[in-house]
């Protein structure tokens, strides 16, 4: 059994240009292994700590530089001679190192990087693909892409309240399939902005980020763009939503119809309007992270519509067992999107996931805005047998980079391979 030798933690850059963490992991067999944690921007109260040295001014407050020497020193020591195998020793002794609900001595950064590298650690050593150590062998179905090709909200500076627009190939028989129909989406929705005299210029995720009038007018245009790529929309390709309503909450009141704030009934209206208009099938966090009682009304009607809407919490679950345990005894949403590091470890992350799939919820494994090369999350999603997965658009290199990891995954599996539906 490959045992830990060393540890080494380092500040490397997200794409968003801001520090983040990267952990590498000795074993001593010879290999090592790293990972790199990414950041969001549109957080819930409730994820894991990030922890960043705000008083240092040398990187306006936003290095990591205390979260490495916490890598080098404290979890290095702890994990020193651990079997790499072991993830849920290793993962158990970071929350023992730590000790808090939120991860607020190490931080969830230092200690993330260390256990997603470690399990990175364990498959090389094992020589077989990170998708298999994970999940077993029998591995194989690929998810579904939620691309999201229209950034508003905190992940661009135009003016649209919903974050963002996707798009989601309802049929598609293989992952690169799914991919063709995205590209042919995207290039018609380009050429359709262009003419229009709208910016192509790209948000946080790779999505475009014009500066339209409202929700509907985005919705608008890619409706167009799916109907002239050739496709059938709601059939063959599906518009998706995330609201990321947290930001739209104020005093009890939502502003993401437009500036002003509607009481919650209002707005769940506005929703029922718009799934009535458009062939949308998932909507995230349409409300704020404990507003409950709107999620529960709002279920309650789709549910009484026969609709077949996924209704997913983001910053309403923040990949936490006890919120998600809530939110299946309220019947609050029927999906959950997946950020490890709203969670801070691989371990509880797949407790997460599992807790879900009992429960007949449907996952998605995600992407943060300000995310990196690194593509764990593409073998996650098929380790785990997620449905989905939401990582950004066709663009940008931190994004691509795990669509084509799919790509490889689906090539390894040749003729194993099969596409998750919905
Ligand atoms: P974030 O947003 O990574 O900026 O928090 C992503 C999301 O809300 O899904
Ligand atoms: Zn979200």
């Amino acid at each position: 059994m490959p045992k830990i030798i060393k540890i080494k933690g380092r500040q490397v850059f997200d794409s968003r240009g801001n520090p983040t963490v990267e952990a590498e992991v000795y074993s001593d067999d010879g290999n090592h292994a790293s990972a790199i944690v990414p950041s969001g921007v549109s957080r819930g109260t409730h994820e894991a700590f990030e922890l960043r040295d705000l008083e240092n001014k040398e990187y306006l407050g936003k290095s990591v530089l205390k979260s490495i020497e916490i890598v080098n020193t404290i979890i290095s020591k702890s994990l020193n001679n651990f079997d790499t195998f072991d993830q849920r020793k290793i993962d158990q002794t970071l929350l023992n190192l730590d000790g808090t609900k939120q991860k607020k001595k190490l931080g969830a950064n230092s200690i993330l990087a260390v256990s997603i590298a470690s399990s990175k650690l364990a498959a090389i050593s094992k020589k077989i693909s990170l998708f298999k150590y994970l999940g077993g062998i029998s591995s194989n179905q690929l998810p579904l892409p939620l691309m999201n090709i229209i950034n508003g909200g905190a992940h661009a500076s135009n003016s649209l309240r919903i974050q963002e627009f996707m798009i989601r190939p309802e049929k598609a028989k293989t992952f690169s399939e799914a991919v063709k129909i995205c590209f042919l989406v995207i290039q018609k929705l380009k050429t359709l902005l262009n003419q229009k005299n709208f910016s192509t210029s790209v948000g946080d995720e790779g999505g475009f980020a014009p500066s339209l009038n409202n929700n509907e007018e985005a919705i608008e245009f890619i409706l167009e763009s799916i109907e002239k790529a050739g496709f059938k929309p709601g059939n063959e390709v599906s518009i998706c939503l995330d609201v990321a309503s947290n930001e739209l909450y104020k005093n009890g009141k939502y502003s993401v119809q437009s500036a002003n704030f509607d009481d919650p009934k209002k707005t769940i209206d506005y929703y029922l309007d718009l799934i009535d208009k458009y062939p949308i099938k998932s909507i995230e966090d349409p409300f704020a992270e404990d507003d409950w009682m709107s999620w529960a009304r709002f279920m309650q009607l789709i549910k009484a519509s026969n609709k077949n809407i996924q209704v997913v919490g983001d910053d309403l679950f923040v990949t936490n067992k006890e919120r998600l345990s809530k939110g299946i005894k309220e019947q609050g949403a029927n999906a959950i999107l997946v950020k490890p590091n709203q969670i801070g470890t691989l371990t509880e992350t797949i407790d997460v996931i599992k807790l879900a799939h009992k429960n007949a919820y449907k996952t998605i494994i995600s992407h943060r805005s300000g995310d990196s090369e690194d593509t764990f999350i593409a073998d996650l999603a098929v380790a785990t047998g997620s449905s989905q997965i939401k990582t950004g658009s066709l663009a940008r290199s931190e994004r691509v980079a795990k669509y084509n990891r799919l790509l490889r995954i689906e090539e390894e599996l040749g003729k194993h391979a099969k596409m998750a539906n919905i």
